[in-house]
């Protein structure tokens, strides 16, 4: 469920209209549901209600600061898998002892600063990469938390380009090396080993693979403290899927990711951690764009938005679903009639959907792609010279831009021209 809904005929982000943003703002722009980011926090924390967790957002989907103060307020961690992101949620009030640090390629640069500004924890992703880390933290007089993250050799059951937890993805250790890996880690002066790490891949419509990877898991748990490591922390990852489509079957409740949670892994006495992103962010956002022309082809009618791939990259990078409606309710029995859906950009590939049935529309209409609240923004690119476009929060009957759309001037001047040129 989330907080974009027609009332009195318009399409609202809970009570505000999105026209009336659209005529503040102008297009295209994201827009967010303070009360839907909460609600979904909240879903995942009723979940694991009665078990020591911690929920640690994955700034990953979606990095506006305002979005992490909401998710700092309501007492979430964050993972994070960059510097940048660290500062960033740094900046946003979360404290290093709430961030956890993934990522397959984490450089000693990196450590050295995370390490400096502190953390929870590193989700150390290889062999290579845990000496880097032994031999950053000894440099500083420090330990290192960590977990290992291995690699349950299990299929995610999704998009091939976001699943990460069969052998051949280059995501963690493969699970029959832990016990030697976590050996070596024990025995590495500035690395302290907390637990282990899991991550399977993103939108998971299925819970069987988690149950899979988490029975592992919990077999794991005891293999290694029986040789003696204190195992203490479970980070499971992210991945939980949304309704992308409305019509398709609903994926899994955060309820029933609990209970697996719960039955698999629930009796170890570990404290848990998430790291959702999709599921908090994914069905909290919109992407509202302008049509710009109804161009009629052959046999074919196109639909060209204001808003193009460089904005929402999903249906053109992983043919990704998106449902499009009208920001003015279409009255009740209006024919709907099949369009391709594009945006201006000069490839094919810049197409968001094809024969979609939609209303009637034409240039100046409103349209709002749902569930971009996640990988939306964040992926967001400036090919062919279309500026960032701005974010706007909202909460109850008031909204802001939490990031303004650059200028054109702005745009340009961060290109350097040599003095010698
Ligand atoms: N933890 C780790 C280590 C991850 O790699 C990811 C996502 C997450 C957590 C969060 O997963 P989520 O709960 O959001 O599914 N750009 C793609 C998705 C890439 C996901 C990458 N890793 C998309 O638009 O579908």
């Amino acid at each position: 469920m989330d907080h974009f809904l027609y009332q009195n005929g318009a399409l609202h982000a809970e009570d505000v209209a999105i026209s009336d943003i659209a005529a503040a703002v102008g297009t295209p722009f994201y827009v967010y549901s303070a009360a839907t980011l909460r609600r979904h926090y909240k879903l995942f924390q009723e979940a694991l209600h009665g078990m020591d967790h911690l929920i640690c957002f994955a700034m990953k989907a979606n990095g506006n600061l305002a979005v992490l103060k909401l998710m700092a307020d309501l007492g979430a961690g964050i993972d994070v898998v960059s510097i940048g992101e660290y500062h960033k949620a740094r900046a946003a009030g979360v404290p290093g002892e709430r961030i956890v640090f993934s990522g397959v390629g984490k450089t000693r640069d990196e450590m050295r600063a995370a390490l400096i500004g502190g953390i929870r924890q590193f989700n150390v992703e290889s062999e290579p990469e845990l000496l880097a880390l032994g031999q950053v933290a000894t440099g500083l007089g420090k330990t290192a938390p960590i977990t290992i993250r291995v690699n349950p050799d299990v299929d995610a059951k999704t998009h091939a380009k976001i699943a990460t937890g069969k052998s051949e993805n280059k995501f963690g250790i493969p699970i029959a090396k832990a016990r030697e890996v976590f050996a070596q880690a024990a025995n590495l002066p500035g690395i302290e080993v907390v637990g282990i790490d899991v991550h399977i891949g993103s939108q998971l419509t299925d819970l069987s693979p988690y149950e899979m990877a988490f029975t592992k898991v919990a077999d794991l748990t005891r293999a290694l403290r029986s040789d003696g490591h204190d195992i203490r922390r479970l980070d499971l990852g992210g991945g939980l899927g949304i309704p992308y489509e409305r019509s398709n079957l609903a994926p899994p409740l955060p309820m029933e990711y609990g209970a697996v949670i719960r039955q698999t892994l629930g009796d170890l006495g570990c404290e848990i951690e998430i790291e959702p992103g999709r599921l908090i962010a994914g069905n909290a956002g919109l992407l509202v764009s302008s049509v710009i022309y109804l161009k009629e082809g052959e046999g074919r009618n196109f639909l060209i938005l204001d808003a193009a791939m460089n904005d929402l990259i999903r249906p053109a990078m992983y043919d990704a679903y998106h449902d499009i409606v009208a920001v003015a309710q279409p009255a009740a029995g209006c024919e709907l009639r099949p369009v391709d859906v594009v945006g201006p950009v000069c490839e094919s590939g810049d197409t968001f959907a094809r024969a979609r049935a939609l209303p009637p529309l034409v240039s100046g209409d409103l349209v709002a792609f749902r569930s971009a609240g996640a990988y939306g923004a964040v992926m967001a690119s400036e090919y062919n010279g279309r500026p960032l476009v701005p974010e706007v929060l909202v909460e109850g009957d008031q909204f802001a831009v939490i990031r303004a759309r650059p200028s054109l001037e702005e745009m340009i001047m961060r290109d350097r021209i040599p003095e010698w040129l």
